[in-house]
């Protein structure tokens, strides 16, 4: 798309972009089409998660998942925070809604709890579950917010894992997709949208590889690369369930944080390297996934740890998505080079400025650089950023307001990039600011906050941030101010 289809698209033409600025000077009384502005049916939602948000871990029938069981075990969680109470949101949903409905939020990405629809992860499905997420998904569109529902993300069901190791089963792909499709089944009459899983990178390597996250285990290579294949094959298999349970038209996506190759210049030969980066250190997630086969490298450097597949199970890993969903942070940036790979990949100088979570490098271009590769590389129908924000030291001041200055510094920047990338041929229909609501970051507790929405974890009170205050501006003004 040209500029000035691109600003056709957005209601302007050349000539009243001319006018920006007499537009830009004026204040603020109606929502005027603007240069800058994203196109008309952009959707600005806001993302959540079952145990990071939901809290009642005993309530509603619910199983134990293998987060439960972690984060009750003494030292593998900052402070021992535990999700039981998190944000409370298993009750407190309907305020929730009622304050993204005054925000303007047009879409929440929320995930379902595996172990609330089968509290031992198969078998007979749990009817306060399916209750409580009828009752939440109808709240959200008598409220005009459009659900978008994760199936996995993160808290298996704890039985899973002791009968047969969780992702190490490889039976798993089938009882995931038994899962996704029954799920899908109930919600698809109300819900278009459906990513299978979030993050398979995260659960695989901090889970299973790295010990730092649930089930919190160090297994060897050649496990970890049998496992992450037979949660690829999950996905794909819970692709092709959801499409066959539930109402045609229904969208099926992933959420993936992609290693985000992002070129160190902005010159021909880094935005090739950048692109073959994409692609290979992808290679065991979104690129087999996309492409439906192991790239060579990453077969050559396992070696005899390679993954044992069938031609089948690849026809399946790489079934056709409606939609790519990413999670962008940080940038992994990456120069050319002459080795094999075709690129070197750049570690962060100690000085690189970075988020209150230490890994959260602050590189806007990345909201550019992320969709556009991966549009480049294999032109998925349709982008959703899945998640996008910032964690900070946020602190109620003494007026009781929260200004989080950082926050809003972070995504003002990173949107304009998004805004970069959404004027040129790339498909990125919305953005989901994570999160909605202070929660439970996994192992770092309740101390790194992702919030546009601060809660007090004593008494639940919720209190908008400055950013809640940025991102309503952004949505009414449909750009970026
Ligand atoms: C990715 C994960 O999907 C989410 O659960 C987590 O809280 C955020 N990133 C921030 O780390």
């Amino acid at each position: 798309m040209n500029r000035r289809k691109f600003l056709q698209t957005t209601g302007l033409t050349l000539g009243a972009a001319r006018l920006s600025g007499v537009l830009h000077a004026a204040p603020v009384t109606a929502v005027a089409a603007h240069p800058d502005s994203f196109p008309k049916n952009f959707l600005w939602g806001a993302a959540i998660a079952s145990y990071q948000v939901e809290g009642a871990v005993h309530e509603g029938g619910r199983g134990v998942s293998i987060w439960d069981t972690f984060s009750h075990i003494g030292g593998n969680t900052a402070n021992g925070d535990t999700g039981d109470v998190a944000s409370d949101f298993y009750h407190l949903y309907p305020r929730d809604i009622d304050l993204m409905k005054d925000l303007g939020i047009q879409a929440l990405r929320l995930s379902i709890a595996w172990p609330r629809i089968f509290p031992t992860g198969k078998g007979k499905p749990n009817q306060q579950g399916v209750d409580f997420y009828n009752r939440l998904v109808d709240a959200l569109l008598a409220a005009g917010i459009q659900p978008y529902c994760t199936l996995f993300h993160w808290d298996l069901p704890q039985p899973l894992q002791d009968d047969g190791g969780g992702w190490e089963n490889p039976d798993i792909p089938k009882v995931f997709a038994d899962y996704a499709g029954f799920t899908a089944g109930f919600l698809s009459d109300r819900v278009q949208h459906f990513m299978t899983m979030n993050e398979i990178r995260s659960f695989v390597e901090l889970g299973y590889q790295q010990g730092i996250h649930a089930p919190g285990l160090k297994l060897s290579a050649q496990r970890v690369a049998q496992l992450n294949h037979y949660a690829v094959l999950a996905h794909g298999m819970a692709v092709q369930s959801i499409r066959a349970h539930a109402r045609p038209g229904t969208k099926i996506g992933i959420a993936d944080n992609v290693e985000a190759a992002t070129p160190a210049l902005e010159t021909p030969e880094h935005i090739a390297a950048a692109h073959k980066a994409m692609r290979e250190e992808n290679a065991q997630y979104l690129t087999v996934i996309q492409e439906g086969r192991y790239t060579d490298l990453y077969l050559k450097h396992l070696g005899a740890d390679a993954p044992k597949f069938t031609a089948e199970e690849m026809d399946i890993i790489r079934t056709p998505m409606d939609f790519v969903g990413l999670n962008i942070y940080q940038p992994t940036y990456v120069r050319a080079d002459d080795s094999e790979k075709g690129y070197a990949v750049l570690s962060p100088p100690a000085s690189f400025p970075h988020m209150y979570s230490p890994w959260l490098y602050v590189g806007p271009e990345v909201l550019y650089w992320a969709p556009r590769i991966v549009t480049d590389l294999w032109k998925p129908k349709h982008i959703y950023i899945t998640e996008n924000g910032a964690s900070s030291t946020d602190k109620l001041a003494a007026d009781g307001h929260v200004y989080d200055s950082d926050r809003v510094m972070y995504l003002r920047n990173y949107l304009r990039q998004l805004h970069r990338v959404v004027a040129e041929d790339v498909p990125v229909k919305g953005y989901f600011v994570w999160s909605l609501l202070d929660n439970y970051e996994w192992a770092d507790g309740y101390d790194k906050r992702f919030g546009i929405v601060y809660v007090d974890f004593k008494t639940q009170k919720r209190t908008r941030k400055l950013s809640a205050g940025f991102y309503q501006e952004v949505i009414r003004q449909n750009r970026v101010v």
